[in-house]
């Protein structure tokens, strides 16, 4: 069959390398793509937010099946007009795709089902915001509402930063974003993502990871869009996934098809656990990235048989097959990132590095110069490996970065320290 991938960074060079391993797919098309998905599958110019745009390309090039990376193009409702042309879509439909672009139709949800999660307050303007953050005191989480590339969310350790957060929010620094901001509880615990699949009824549990968000070693500094993962999370037992699936998952799903908006694709759920009690931070309605880069390295190529049965609303008779290995990805980022970053470095040595089922650079943000790798984004590599131990899979990860010849880049040297 011929695919199309909507997206062009490690998530989805990761969903093309594994797509690829399928023997059902005979044509793989990536729009925009990026310089290493260029090296397995064909890129394309095609604007991916606009829905009309990719049915009429996927149409052109008989594309039977798309698969949509990212929130943006889902929040723009792409999956509901290549369904409206009658074609197959891995995404959830507009409507379900809030519970990632709106943090307050999320907690409508978890109120209306029952799910745990931080209590919290809705405001649109920020008198009321600072009256409710001084009455409840620090630590305490202001959010701007809408999407806001992983960036929306300040964690205040105290009232005067709350403030602060609160005024730049309703100031317009995140733009729609902020025009409406939620402010939390403050949760403790440790982090973890935990992915199912949903055909709308079926949920079929995917597997965990967990992330690096911050752009320090031992987790200091400022929020990133993260900066590497593994899979599995050891934080997530079987009892913790168990509560999860029937405590908060479950439930939301149920309460989507209640509401008329079943939920379709992929969904994310970040959690903190405390005392092996899961609560819900947030839900996304796609792949984590770089979570995706060590699921997909543990799956394979059943995740192309697994996305067409999420589609075609076949979950129940699916399965995933588990391996019992584990994954680990370390990103590379450009010089000055999360800030403001160095275009165009040239990066050396990937030809010489092994890819295979246990070793594979990811790209994220790289672009073609005159036959060499260039960095062109904030993060630029996915450094992936894969063992029958985390430890094995960070010597690999890190033994392959050794090897990469780019001096100006920026990484984590401790990826995994909580589970190692
Ligand atoms: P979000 O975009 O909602 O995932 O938030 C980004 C990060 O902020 C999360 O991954 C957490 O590390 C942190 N965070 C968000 N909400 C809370 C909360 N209520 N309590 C503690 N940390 C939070
Ligand atoms: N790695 C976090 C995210 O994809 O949202």
């Amino acid at each position: 069959m011929n695919i199309l991938i909507l997206g062009g960074g490690g998530r989805e060079h990761a969903l093309a390398w594994a797509i690829l391993q399928n023997p059902k797919c005979d044509r793989l098309i990536v729009a925009p793509g990026n310089a290493g998905i260029a090296e397995i599958a064909e890129c394309a110019t095609l604007d991916i937010e606009d829905g009309g745009a990719v049915a009429t390309f996927a149409e052109e090039n008989a594309v039977d099946f798309v698969v949509i990376g990212p929130e943006a193009p889902l929040a723009n409702g792409v999956a509901d007009r290549l369904k409206a042309a009658g074609m197959l879509c891995f995404g959830p439909s507009e409507e379900a795709a809030r519970l990632e672009s709106s943090k307050a139709f999320t907690k409508a949800v978890c109120d209306a089902c029952g799910a745990p999660t931080a209590a919290y307050a809705h405001f649109t303007e920020a008198g009321a915001a600072k009256d409710y953050v001084r009455g409840k005191g620090a630590p305490i989480v202001v959010k701007a509402d809408g999407l806001a590339a992983g960036k929306g969310v300040i964690v205040a350790e105290t009232v005067d930063a709350a403030e602060a957060a609160i005024d730049e929010m309703f100031g317009g620094s995140f733009g729609g974003a902020g025009a409406e901001v939620v402010i939390e509880e403050f949760m403790a615990g440790e982090e973890a993502s935990f992915f199912v699949l949903c055909d709308g009824e079926t949920v079929l549990f995917l597997g965990t990871a967990q992330d690096h968000k911050r752009i320090g070693e031992g987790d200091t500094g400022p929020n990133t869009g993260g900066m590497g993962a593994y899979s599995p999370a050891p934080v997530m037992t079987d009892a913790v996934c168990a509560r999860v699936l029937t405590e908060i998952v479950k439930p939301t799903v149920a309460e989507m098809a209640r509401r008329g908006t079943p939920y379709r694709g992929v969904l994310y759920a970040g959690l903190m656990i405390e005392g092996g009690a899961p609560r819900l931070v947030e839900y996304n309605v796609r792949f984590g990235d770089p979570e995706a880069q060590v699921l997909m390295m543990r799956l394979g190529g059943q995740v192309l048989d697994l996305l067409l049965a999420c589609a075609e609303g076949r979950l129940s008779e699916a399965r995933v097959n588990w391996a019992d290995d584990h994954a680990m990805t370390v990103v590379m980022a450009a010089k000055g990132y999360p800030g403001a970053y160095e275009k165009g470095a040239v990066i050396g040595g990937l030809d010489a590095l092994p890819e295979d089922s246990a070793h594979m650079v990811f790209h994220a943000g790289t672009a073609e110069r005159d036959g060499k790798v260039v960095a062109a984004g904030g993060r630029v590599l996915n450094v992936t490996a894969r063992g029958a131990s985390l430890d094995d899979a960070q010597g690999r990860a890190y033994g392959m970065i050794e090897r990469i010849d780019w001096a100006d880049a920026v990484y984590r040297r401790d990826i995994g320290w909580r589970a190692l």
